[in-house]
């Protein structure tokens, strides 16, 4: 792959990015921002009826999209080995794919028990997976010139801040997460690893047609991607110290 991340031609290597959970919504997005500023990005899919992707391709050519179920293994190495048959590096990845609510989701002896079959599986991609694309993608983000890890967490992972019943499958999957980035970065900071724990907001949801089902008090995913795209790229001075920043650019208790 030759492109100037800069847009300046030549034949420079376009900087790379790995974003999971791009079919729709917030990750969709994330992926355009990157591409918007010459990036070439791997996007996962995983959603039969959203073609949202395919369309952000067409109008993108740095974007490729690649079937990656972050809960399986294989999915994960095989989106590495076409990693690195193109660009050979991994400069940012981008792990962002969750499964959210859904019924069985809510409290303890409520009227929705939880689900602890559907429990398990969240647990699988919203906590465990962002740990295994590192541990299996290593190698090409050590090849990698920026060494940057993204993961989208949420309010609702924070021990202080989530002080209401309900989503308990999401809340604990979400925590459950921020602690296993905690021990990335304990790994990986001391290897020039930078880290980006991102609270995107309460969104609304992107429909198959690109339309938008809207919420109250919600953002539209676009402009959180922008933001977080934003705060991916930049340097910070504290890189040191793993934060969770929300759109506003805010530091949230966790
Ligand atoms: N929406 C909010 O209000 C909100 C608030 C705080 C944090 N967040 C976080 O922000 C991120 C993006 O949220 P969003 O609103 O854009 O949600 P979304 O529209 O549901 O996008 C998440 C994507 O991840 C996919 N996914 C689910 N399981 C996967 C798997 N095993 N492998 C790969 N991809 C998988 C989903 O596919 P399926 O549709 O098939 O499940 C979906 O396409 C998530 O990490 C979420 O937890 C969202």
């Amino acid at each position: 792959m030759v492109v100037n991340p800069e847009g300046k031609g030549g034949s420079v290597p376009a900087r790379t990015a790995l974003v999971t959970g791009a079919d729709r919504g917030f990750g969709l997005f994330a992926a355009r921002e990157l591409a918007q500023r010459g990036w070439l990005v791997f996007a996962g899919r995983v959603l039969e009826n959203y073609d949202l992707l395919d369309r952000l391709a067409a109008e993108y050519p740095l974007v490729r999209p690649l079937r990656l179920d972050v809960s399986k293994t294989d999915d994960i190495m095989r989106a590495g080995e076409e990693i690195a048959h193109v660009s050979g590096r991994l400069d940012v990845l981008f792990s962002n794919a969750a499964l959210m609510g859904g019924p069985g989701a809510s409290t303890l002896g409520g009227e929705e028990p939880i689900d602890f079959g559907a429990l398990e599986r969240d647990f699988r991609v919203n906590s465990m997976a962002g740990i295994l694309l590192v541990d299996r993608l290593l190698p090409l983000l050590e090849k990698g010139e920026m060494k940057r890890l993204h993961f989208t967490s949420s309010e609702i992972s924070s021990l202080r801040l989530m002080t209401r019943t309900g989503s308990m499958r999401y809340a604990m999957t979400k925590t459950a997460l921020n602690l296993g980035v905690r021990m990335l970065f304990n790994d990986l900071r001391p290897r020039g690893y930078t880290f980006r724990l991102y609270q995107p907001g309460g969104m609304n949801q992107v429909l198959p047609d690109g339309s938008y089902m809207r919420k109250t008090k919600a953002v539209d995913p676009a402009e959180s991607a922008a933001c977080a795209v934003a705060q991916l790229l930049a340097d910070r001075v504290d890189e040191d110290r793993l934060a969770l920043i929300d759109y506003h650019g805010r530091e949230l208790s966790f």
